[in-house]
């Protein structure tokens, strides 16, 4: 009940905004990954060719992530509801077109196999319990319960955050505690990210990382 009535409520919002958007060209976008938009690094340099990111370098995984979900945080980044000021200078320059080029090309690359974690039990179990069953006494819903089965993903509105670099995880969360990622649907995940203590953002990041993706959104 809860949990549909959440992507309900969500499905309604993206249904209002009623934007019907174009096809991406994948090849088009493969070269915006070597090229960059023209001012700054290429995408490559961060993300890699393949899209698996960098952990050390915060640069999130983008290979197997939804089109959709991709192309909204670009847009976001240029009406700077996310902010990033070493994201940002990267996709100013891109056409919507552009946008949805490279969108297209990094939702088709697969996912990289993703690395056994080396923390404690404990650390692992903490994650675990936030990822698949939440907290209640806190009012924090489990990440499975918006991320969908495994914390693959649903759709374009829900990314996959199973497989995702922990660092970029735990900064993530930290940009909504602080609000400068408010970019979320509804304010869903700020609701949660204000809830989550130190110790059970690291708990939860590095459980995530280390679960294999087993469903791809992306669509190959
Ligand atoms: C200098 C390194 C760098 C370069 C070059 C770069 N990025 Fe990023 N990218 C980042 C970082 C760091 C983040 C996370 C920023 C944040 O906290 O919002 C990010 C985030 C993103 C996200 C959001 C991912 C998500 O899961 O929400 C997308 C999409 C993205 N980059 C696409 C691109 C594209 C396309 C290009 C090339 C046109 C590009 N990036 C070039 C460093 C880079
Ligand atoms: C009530 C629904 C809901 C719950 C519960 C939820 N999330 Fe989210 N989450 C979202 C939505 C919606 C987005 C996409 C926001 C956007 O459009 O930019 C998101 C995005 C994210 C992202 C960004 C991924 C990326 O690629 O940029 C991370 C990380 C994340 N959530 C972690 C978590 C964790 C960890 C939990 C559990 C402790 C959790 N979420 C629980 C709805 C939820």
């Amino acid at each position: 009940m809860f949990k549909s009535g959440l992507r309900l409520m969500l499905a309604g919002v993206v249904l209002a905004s009623g934007t019907a958007q174009a096809a991406g060209v994948a090849a088009d976008g493969q070269k915006i990954v070597m090229q960059g938009d023209g001012s700054g690094a290429p995408c490559l340099a961060c993300h890699g060719m393949d899209g698996a990111g960098n952990d050390a370098g915060g640069f999130p995984r983008l290979a197997g992530l939804s089109a959709e979900y991709l192309t909204k945080q670009m847009q976001d980044y240029n009406a700077g509801t996310r902010v990033s000021p070493i994201m940002q200078p990267n996709v100013d320059n891109l056409s919507e077109q552009q946008i949805l080029d490279v969108a297209a090309y990094y939702a088709s690359q697969p996912v990289p196999a993703v690395k056994a974690s080396s923390a404690s039990e404990e650390v692992l179990a903490l994650g675990e319990k936030l990822a698949l069953r939440g907290d209640w006494s806190k009012h924090v819903p489990s990440c499975n319960s918006c991320h969908g089965p495994g914390n693959a993903g649903v759709g374009s509105a829900f990314p996959g955050i199973a497989g995702q670099h922990p660092t970029y995880i735990r900064q993530q969360l930290k940009a909504w505690q602080s609000g400068s990622r408010h970019n979320d649907p509804v304010q869903l995940m700020t609701g949660v990210a204000e809830r989550l203590t130190d110790a059970e953002i690291e708990a939860v990041a590095t459980y995530l990382a280390a679960q294999p993706v087993t469903v791809v959104e992306g669509g190959q």
